[in-house]
This record gives structure tokens, sequence and C-alpha cells, in this order.
């Protein structure tokens, strides 16, 4: 088959590393694809949100699927206007796509399910949402409506914090237009986990868990970013699985059915593990990047078929085998990240110790045949190992292979499992 994906992250260079394991992907392209993904595919310069190139990339090459991996795309519409041109694409419709693209939206949907999630207000105006932070007091959530990157979310220790950030997003639109409509949330506690599931209607086949490392620093202090590591599995916690299972991703499943607009692609759910039970803090409708790096070398069964499953509605009958090894996954960020990255630094690959691990690119790009850094994200060093502690030591260890001016990392990935 010949395969697109579409994004340049490090997620996609592991979905494109998975599916070139496929003995029936024949072709693969990618657009617009980062140098460590040219290694495996054909990338070709069309950027993740010009549906009308990649309409017609597609029909040129008569591609046989293509495979969308970041929410841009997704909440644009991509998958109807492939579907309207008669191409497979695997993703969700522009309408369930705002299970992402819209946090009033998921609260709604959530809500008439009863789908065990933060109690939560949405707001249009400046002043009534002070009113009601003054309310509600503190700690409490600020979240930016529309799409932001990760980075839309206050938790908020103070009611001075929680005004500052109303006056940023909804006053200065620091998030432009995703900003002007502001979600305020209960505070949840616990430990955060990560669930995704293939889902073609009505059947939901969670994969194995995942944990992500959202705040920049060490001990998860600092602003928030688009994650800084992952690893799986996550022993202290998955026991909850079923329940998660059972309490939230099936009932939302099956409400999206029953509202008739089944959900078919890859539901992302953002838990907070609370002390009464699992809770959503957000609906993604796409893989996890960092998670997708951790999640997909576990996987045994060839995502293609999974995939084409999805497209044609028979996921309950397809046996979804996963390696028992563990993976663990750390970012090299460039300086500056979360805000604005240092761009254009060079970067050296070294051998050495760490062979086995996979160096997703990310923010990476080609310039006059120096690799320099091009995004907050730069790379994805992924390793497994028997168990996390091997996983992890060897992910560090290939850690000093990726070398470059300023690099950031957390030292602490899959620290809060080991500790236990
Ligand atoms: P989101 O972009 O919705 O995933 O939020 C980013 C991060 O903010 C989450 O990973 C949590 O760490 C935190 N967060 C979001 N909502 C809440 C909440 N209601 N209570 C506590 N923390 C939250
Ligand atoms: N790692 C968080 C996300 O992909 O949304």
């Amino acid at each position: 088959m010949k395969v697109l994906v579409i994004g340049n992250g490090g997620r996609e260079h592991a979905l494109v590393w998975k599916l070139h394991q496929s003995p029936r992907v024949h072709t693969l392209y990618c657009a617009p694809g980062n140098p460590g993904i040219a290694e495996l595919a054909e990338c070709v310069p069309i950027a993740a949100n010009d549906l009308n190139g990649l309409l017609q990339f597609a029909k040129e090459q008569a591609l046989d699927l293509t495979v969308v991996g970041p929410e841009e795309p997704l909440t644009l519409g991509i998958v109807d206007a492939f579907q309207e041109a008669g191409l497979a694409v695997f993703g969700p419709d522009q309408q369930s796509a705002q299970l992402e693209g819209s946090k009033a939206f998921a609260k709604g949907i959530m809500a008439q399910v009863g789908i065990p999630t933060a109690a939560y207000a949405d707001f249009t105006d400046l002043d009534a949402a002070r009113r009601y932070v003054q309310e509600q007091g503190a700690p409490i959530v600020i979240k930016a409506d529309g799409l932001a990157a990760g980075k839309g979310v206050t938790v908020a220790e103070t009611v001075e914090e929680a005004e500052q950030a109303l006056e940023e997003a909804m006053g200065q639109q620091i998030f432009g237009a995703s900003g002007t409509r502001v979600v305020i949330e209960e505070c949840l506690r616990g430990e955060e986990m990560t669930v995704l599931a293939f889902v073609d209607g009505e059947t939901v086949r969670p994969m194995v868990p995942s944990q992500d490392h959202k705040p920049i620093f060490d001990g998860d202090l600092g602003p928030n970013t688009g994650g800084m590591g992952a690893y799986s599995p996550v022993p202290h916690l998955e026991a909850a699985l079923p329940a998660i299972t059972e309490t939230i991703l099936q009932p939302l499943a099956s409400g999206l059915v029953q509202a008739g607009r089944p959900f078919r692609g890859i539901l992302y759910a953002g838990l907070m593990m609370t002390a009464e039970g699992p809770k959503v803090i957000e609906f993604n409708v796409r893989f996890g990047d960092p998670e997708a790096q951790v999640i997909l070398p576990r996987l045994k069964t060839d995502l293609l078929e999974i995939i084409l499953a999805t497209l044609n509605g028979s996921l309950a009958t397809l046996p979804i085998e996963w390696h028992s090894e563990a993976s663990v996954c750390v970012i090299a960020a460039a300086p500056g990240y979360p805000g604005p990255p240092t761009k254009g630094l060079p970067i050296t690959l070294t051998e050495g110790t760490g062979e086995a691990a996979q160096l997703f690119h990310a923010g990476t790009r080609l310039q006059e045949g120096q690799l320099v850094t091009n995004g907050g994200r730069v790379f994805g060093v992924t390793a497994q190992g028997q168990d996390l502690e091997e996983a992890r030591s060897r992910a560090y260890a290939a850690m000093e292979r990726v070398q470059f001016k300023g690099k950031q990392f957390r030292q602490d990935i899959a620290a809060k499992a080991l500790r236990r």
C-alpha cells in the first residue's frame, strides 16, 4: 500500500517508524516530515494544515491510506475532505474533532453522558469570568477554549494568578481567538495518566497506558510544555484501566454513536487519578506526543492492520498484542522552550552507548547539510528494556548522543513509577 503520514514531529517519526515495519506498506510518504523521517519515508514539502495541497497530492499519487498525526488538520476537516474525494483517511471527522478543538464542547458531551470530570463553567466575558474566580477561590484552573499547543492552561494557586491568566487570555488575547472564550475548572488533585484507544464507532480498544511529564522542570515545576517525556507501562496506576474503559472510554464512544456522530480514530484521554477515581482532564483526537513515542515501540501487532480494521469497523475481532517490555522517552528541548525556542543551533549526533535507542526527530531541520534545531522539542530519545529501570537508563545513556547548545531535558522521567 501507498501510505501518507501527515505531520513533522516526534509522534509522526514514531508513526512512520512503525508503519515502515509493516509488510503491506511498500511506499511511505510524510508531509512535511523532518530529517529523521526522511530516512524512512519520502518527505513532501506540504504543510500539515494545507488541506488543498494534501488532497491534491493524495489524488495525484492515488494513495491507499492517509494517517493524520496532529490535531490541526483534523479540526480543519481534512477527514471530511478526503472522504468526499473517496480517499481512505485515518482520523475523526471535523465534528468529532471538536472533542479536542473546543474544550467547552468536550465538557458538554461529558456532562451529557455522565463522564467523571472537573466541575466547570465557561465564559466569553472577562468581567463575568473574574467574578466567578473570586466566588470560587483558589486553587482553580483557567483554560483557553481553543487550541493552544498544550500551553493554554494555568493551574492557579491564588486568585491573583487566576485573574492574571484571564487578563492574558481574554484581555491581551495572547492565544489569539483560542482564548477569547475560557473554561474555568475545579482543580483536581492526583497523578496523571494517559490512556489512548483505537475506536471504530462502538468498539473501544485501549492501548497500554502511559504517563506524560508536562512541566518543563524536574519535580513537575515550571510552566507546562507539550510534554517533556513519557513512559509505559505505568505499574502503580494501571489497575484502574478496566474502570477507565467502563466509566469513560466506552460511554463516550457509545454516546457519540447514539448522537449520530460515531468517532473513528484515536481517542486520547488525559486523566487525573483522584481519590474518587479517574477523572478526565481532557480528550484529544489523535496520538499523544510524546506518548506515541513510548507506546508504538510496545505495539506488537501491525499498526496498519489496526488502522484498516478501525476504518472498516472490524476492530472488535482483531487480536491486538503488546510487548511486555517497558519503554521510556526523554525529550531534548531547545533553549527558550516552552517560550520561543532558539532555532538554527547546530546538532551533533554521536555514536556510543544507547545504540539500541530510537532518536525520534521532532524540531530538527537540515540547513546546508547541517542538522539544526527547528522547534521547542528537538528530539524524543526513546529506549526499551526489561523493566522501566532498564529502559530509563538506556534512554538517558542515549541522551548523551544528542548534543546542541543549551539542551534542556528532565532528569526525572519515570521517577514517579520507580519511587514505588
Ligand atoms: P490540558 O491542556 O487540558 O491537558 O492541561 C494541561 C495540564 O494542566 C494537565 O496535564 C494538568 O497537569 C493540568 N490541568 C488541567 N486541568 C486541570 C484540572 N482541572 N485540575 C488540575 N490540573 C489540571
Ligand atoms: N502529550 C500531550 C499531548 O499530546 O497532548
